[in-house]
């Protein structure tokens, strides 16, 4: 996902980026794919050779949080995990510019617990971007409960410039997409835990009986089970109703390491 905000960000709005990660092999990653996709714009006449480069030439790379020191928006997009989030929001505090904006992409956890990490929880927002970001035209912009009017602005006209269309959410649990969305994925998913319909049928069904461009587990499959659990365990400890529990199944298969396209199987078998 961070490298898809990074994409939009240079090539749409035009702004300087960090791209920062724990891991250089994500960066090395996240770069080469995103040449790869800026070379098929260039190919369908949608972007010149040297608008691309001077987009590519916008980026830079990091895995030292401390690139972050002459940014002015930061945001986060790492793993779905609270602890892990309340961490980098710190560390962002720590080394951002006073006056920068501290974003995150999360799907579903707390923006008003993530800015309480902080000591300035006016310049914390959530800014929801979906998968693929150069393709997904959405950013559900959640202000938490302590964000200024001046925060909520900057990033509206920061995803405006990006390209995006806005809506806004209530700092709840998954938000509105996710609110929807992650219930239906993993009614799915328990639905083929149920033996009721094999993968090929559920996801026929629902993308030849609702109209979708795919189906609920191929789409599980491309968002990445493990970060479709942690949406779930979200909603069900966060709201504590039972509906959210998450599918048997669903934990199963993080258990065994199939978290769908990233790393091979999932509910379809990506490895061939
Ligand atoms: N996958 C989706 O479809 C989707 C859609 C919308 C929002 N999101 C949200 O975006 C975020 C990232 O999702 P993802 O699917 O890309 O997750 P992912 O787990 O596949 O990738 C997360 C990245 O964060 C990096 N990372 C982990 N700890 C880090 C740290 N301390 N500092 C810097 N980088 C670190 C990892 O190396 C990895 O490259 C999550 O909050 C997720 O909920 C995901």
């Amino acid at each position: 996902m961070g490298g898809g905000i990074a994409q939009v960000a240079a090539v749409q709005a035009g702004c300087k980026v960090v791209l920062v990660d724990v891991k250089q092999e994500q960066l090395d990653k996240c770069m080469g794919l995103m040449d790869k996709l800026l070379a098929k714009d260039v190919a369908k006449d949608r972007l010149t050779e040297a608008d691309k480069a001077a987009a590519l030439a916008r980026i830079t790379t990091s895995t030292d949080m401390s690139a972050f020191g002459g940014a002015s928006f930061l945001i986060e997009a790492a793993t779905e995990n609270v602890g892990l989030k309340l961490d980098l929001f710190r560390a962002m505090d720590s080394v951002a510019p006073s006056g920068a904006i501290l974003a995150s992409n999360t799907s579903s956890i707390s923006i008003t617990k993530m800015a309480a990490a902080t000591a300035r929880p006016e310049a914390v927002i959530g800014m929801h971007f979906m998968n693929p970001v150069p393709v997904m035209k959405l950013v559900e912009v959640i202000p938490g409960l302590a964000t200024s009017e001046a925060t909520l602005a900057d990033t509206l006209a920061l995803a405006t410039a990006m390209g995006k269309t806005c809506t806004q959410s209530r700092d709840i649990p998954g938000f509105i997409a996710n609110r929807i969305l992650m219930p239906y994925i993993n009614e799915a998913v328990q639905t083929l835990y149920e033996g009721i319909g094999t993968v090929e049928a559920i996801d026929t069904s629902m993308k030849l009986g609702t109209n979708v461009p795919m189906g609920p587990l191929t789409l599980a499959d491309f968002i990445g089970l493990d970060t479709c659990l942690a949406i779930m365990q979200v909603l069900h400890s966060e709201l504590g109703d039972s509906k959210y529990r998450p599918s048997p199944l669903l934990v199963q298969h993080v258990n065994a390491g199939w978290l769908g396209k990233k790393s091979g199987r999932g509910f379809y078998d990506y490895r061939k």
